[in-house]
């Protein structure tokens, strides 16, 4: 059993939900000791699949206090920042990758009063990220290649999630390192011990195989909690 160096939150992600009994399921995940909504925006550009805008943010936003925690797989996305906002997105991450003025975007997030976010896929190095570390409060780190829920981890992006976590307490800002991509109970104790203290987790939370409880539990209980 791992040892778990800090309180592990946990984020369903709305991509594997039921989409025909959403607001079911997210209350389902919110009494079940959720403690942020993963939404996985995809535009079929900068991936390959199209999934939901701040339609379904604000719709998600009416069934949950938690924070939702919007996740923007798209081109341009200084575009539909204030649109996000205004749907009620708690938390915002952009690609760095798709970003050519990231330093501008994510101070444009904090000032609509959303928490900031990057996402970085796992090509992209820590140092992609070094110069705007003091406008971040949360790190996504792909630990797949975005665009499709249910895909394999990628055990080689644990060093950089170490890094990463080394960068964010040398920061002095609390950074939240978030996970995101084939995370299950086989594989969130390796994530958590390089420094992940946040686990997004899609078909290993909603699956028809259990409950979105028992998906839970068995993530915390992975971890030894
Ligand atoms: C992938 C998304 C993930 C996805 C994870 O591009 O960013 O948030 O929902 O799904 P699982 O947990 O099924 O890998
Ligand atoms: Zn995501």
């Amino acid at each position: 059993m791992v040892k778990v160096p800090h309180v592990v939150r946990i984020a369903p992600s709305i991509l594997s939900a039921d989409f025909t009994r959403l607001g079911e399921q997210v209350r389902e995940a919110e009494a079940a000791g959720a403690d942020w909504i993963h939404v996985d925006v995809m535009d079929g550009r900068f991936v390959p699949n199209i999934t939901m805008g701040p339609l379904v943010v604000k719709a998600v936003r009416r069934v949950t206090r938690l924070p939702l925690d919007v996740h923007l797989m798209i081109v341009e996305p200084e575009r539909h920042l204030q649109a996000f906002a205004d749907a009620g997105a708690d938390h915002i991450s952009v690609h760095g990758e798709i970003s050519p003025n990231l330093h501008r975007t994510l101070q444009t997030i904090g000032e609509l009063g959303c928490r900031v976010g990057v996402a970085i896929n796992p090509h992209t190095p820590v140092s992609s990220i070094s110069e705007v570390v003091h406008l971040l409060d949360v790190i996504l780190v792909m630990t797949v290649n975005p665009g499709f829920g249910g895909q394999t981890f990628l055990p080689e992006t644990l060093p950089k999630i170490r890094q990463l976590r080394t960068m964010a307490e040398n920061s002095g800002r609390n950074i939240d390192i978030a996970v995101d991509g084939g995370i299950y109970a086989e594989t969130a104790p390796s994530a958590v011990s390089a420094g992940a203290n946040v686990l997004v987790a899609g078909s290993a939370i909603f699956s028809e195989q259990h409950s979105v409880q028992e998906g839970i539990d068995a993530l915390r209980r992975s971890l030894g909690n």
